[in-house]
């Protein structure tokens, strides 16, 4: 397997890069770019670590060598939230970047599963998809909006409140990620009940997270180790999917049919050729169908300024 991280120098791309150094599968290759001029020094300082993962890194403007023969790439480039932005703001930037790299994916390895990580993610999975149906390589079942920090910030929290051992907790996130468009399933979540006030003070703070990290930072960037962490589980999932592993089951903001909106964050079953299934997310309850159906204008507006921006 050979997995790339565009973004590679920055503050998740490093965290993310160190994770997959020491978790890949034996053989793997890990394939690092970023413009910033020390990727390449990164990855020498990554192949000091005794794992069998080959690492190589790449600089300059172009990131063509880092993505030949790729089955997956994760893109983290571009930047980051400031204290009193939300990830709308980040838009005017981050668009472009995203469309060249994927362009660049197009050019060089159609075939990869492409996890865009760069925000708003909402509505740059939406330029990515366009991008690639521009160069007539589009598969829908090979694109994903990593929105995994989400899940793990509610399994997190969930735990926390309720005095739970972390490892039994799963949740479903579904929608988007940014604001009300993050949806977790707290009503889904086996042996814990929650009142109505927990609920609601729950969804808040997992809709908020990001923003609680921007601000502790206080200007030196958003979610970076939490974040990688969640890439990483993300792309080892959908390693494991490609080389066959069964039952393999990430929540994702894909472009999976679903009846809300045209890309939607629900349960995905991972596979040889990326999604093998949107699964359905099951029974929810009163209070979040509500917040479904209250996010999805937002969401929708946020597709469409992707696709808006690639047109
Ligand atoms: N999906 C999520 O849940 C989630 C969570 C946290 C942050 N993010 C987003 O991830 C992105 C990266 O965050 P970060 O904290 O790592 O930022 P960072 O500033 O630390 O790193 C970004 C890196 O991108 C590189 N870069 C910029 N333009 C590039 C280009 N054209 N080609 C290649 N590399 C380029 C920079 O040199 C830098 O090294 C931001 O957009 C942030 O909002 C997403």
């Amino acid at each position: 397997m050979k997995v790339a991280v565009l973004g590679a120098a920055g503050g998740i791309g490093q965290a993310l890069a160190l994770l997959l150094k020491t978790q890949l599968p034996a053989g793997s290759a890990l394939s690092l770019y970023d413009i910033a001029p020390v990727t390449p020094g990164v990855a020498v300082d990554l192949s000091h670590i005794p794992t069998d993962v080959d690492v190589k890194g790449f600089a300059g403007e172009d990131p063509s060598a880092a993505l030949v023969d790729a089955d997956v790439v994760l893109i983290s480039a571009g930047v980051a939230r400031k204290p009193g932005m939300d990830r709308s703001d980040l838009f005017n930037i981050n668009a472009g970047i995203v469309k060249n790299l994927v362009q660049k994916c197009a050019d060089n390895c159609p075939k990869a599963l492409i996890g865009i990580i760069t925000n708003p993610v909402n509505t740059t999975v939406a330029i990515a998809a366009e991008v690639l149906k521009k160069a007539g390589v589009y598969d829908k079942s090979r694109l994903f909006g990593v929105t995994t920090l989400d899940v793990i910030r509610s399994e997190t929290f969930i735990a926390e409140a309720k005095g739970l051992n972390v490892d039994d907790v799963n949740v479903n996130v579904i929608g988007g990620h940014s604001g009300v468009t993050i949806l977790p399933l707290l009503s889904q979540v086996e042996g814990v009940s929650f009142t109505d006030e927990e609920v609601a003070a729950l969804t808040t703070r997992i809709q908020n997270a990001g923003t609680e990290v921007v601000e502790a930072k206080a200007g030196g960037g958003s979610a970076t180790l939490s974040m990688g962490q969640a890439a990483c589980r993300f792309g080892l999932s959908l390693v494991r999917g490609l080389q066959g592993e069964a039952n393999v089951v990430e929540c994702a903001y894909v472009d999976g049919g679903s009846e809300h909106a045209q890309f939607f964050a629900q349960p995905v079953l991972l596979g040889k050729q990326g999604v093998e299934k949107v699964l359905a997310y099951g029974e929810i309850s009163a209070f979040e169908a509500n917040a479904r159906d209250s996010m999805l204008e937002t969401l929708k507006g946020d597709i469409e300024l992707g696709i808006d921006f690639v047109k």
